[in-house]
């Protein structure tokens, strides 16, 4: 792909198909925060960093003094607590099934200096909850976010309504694409139904592991041009993280790389990326 190149023939399959719209669930007022202070992690594809990528931008952000949350709202494999090496007490499964209220459910991480509500990981799985009931968790989480200066949302995988659901908690959407083709086209995918569902949102790009900045610029050129094209908007780029082997090196060591290897291109990357949120 080149940057003068037009939107792969995938893309332009991906424009054309027609998303099924969620309507919004009655009973509740809308509860939205302030633009970039709940920022969820979304991507389409799956494997592309996200829950990397959130936990690194959390405590990227908790360095630079921010009360910080980071919460795990991968509903179908929660695994923040895995990369971060911890067992927690409560989780979500607490929550959903009214142990707890989410503010007892956000646990200290202190080697990063943020907070942390853990998913439900290992054999149990939040995927089958009630759109409504996650409609409620997300209307939560807007309000527990009053006590942050950020909240980060590490969303599953994919385009379905319980991701969707999730992700409307958030003002700010940060979508994750690497450089390859398919996570292209599921990144414009998710951006399409998201602008069709809420035109007003404030959607950003990572390019992720990508071969070098270069590469990177021009994987974003092209989810760019066809969201100008077919979806008339036109989402910034937050930044591009380099491939690194030491984000997986850090992973199998259960250590954010922050901590582990903070000189590592893939940390310097999304240091820039913290520090232009910061900025803006
Ligand atoms: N910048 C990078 N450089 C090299 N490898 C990376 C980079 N970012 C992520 N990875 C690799 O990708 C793998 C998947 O990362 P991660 O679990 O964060 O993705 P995910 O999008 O959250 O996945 P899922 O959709 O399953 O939740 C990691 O185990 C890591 O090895
Ligand atoms: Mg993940």
């Amino acid at each position: 792909m080149t940057t003068n190149s037009p939107p792969s023939a995938a893309l332009r399959a991906a424009a054309a198909a027609a998303p099924a719209a969620t309507p919004r669930l009655p009973g509740r007022p809308a509860v939205s925060a302030k633009r970039g202070k709940l920022i969820a992690v979304a991507s389409g594809k799956g494997g592309v960093g996200k829950t990397f990528f959130s936990i690194t931008l959390t405590h990227a952000l908790a360095r630079r003094g921010q009360r910080a949350l980071l919460f795990d709202g991968d509903l179908g494999l929660a695994n923040i607590d895995i990369q971060l090496g911890l067992m927690p007490q409560y989780d979500l499964g607490s929550v959903i099934s009214g142990k707890l209220s989410l503010n007892q459910a956000a646990m200290q991480y202190e080697p990063g200096g943020f907070d942390v509500i853990a998913g439900r990981s290992g054999s149990g799985t939040l995927a089958n909850i009630p759109l409504s009931r996650l409609q409620i968790m997300g209307e939560d989480l807007a309000l527990l976010a009053s006590r942050y200066d950020r909240v980060i949302l590490d969303l599953g995988a994919g385009v379905e309504k319980s991701v969707r659901q999730l992700a409307r908690a958030a003002d700010t959407i940060i979508v994750v694409t690497s450089d390859e083709p398919t996570s292209l086209t599921d990144a414009y995918a998710f951006i399409k139904v998201t602008c069709m569902e809420r035109p007003q949102t404030d959607i950003r790009v990572v390019v992720n592991a990508s071969n070098s900045t270069r590469e990177g610029e021009r994987t974003y050129q092209t989810l760019f041009k066809a969201c100008q094209g077919f979806l008339k908007i036109s989402p910034p780029l937050a930044g591009i993280i380099r491939r690194d082997a030491r984000v997986r090196e850090c992973i199998r060591h259960q250590t954010p790389i922050l901590i582990r290897s903070p000189a590592s291109e893939a940390a310097m990357d999304v240091e820039a990326i913290a520090e232009r949120l910061l900025a803006t």
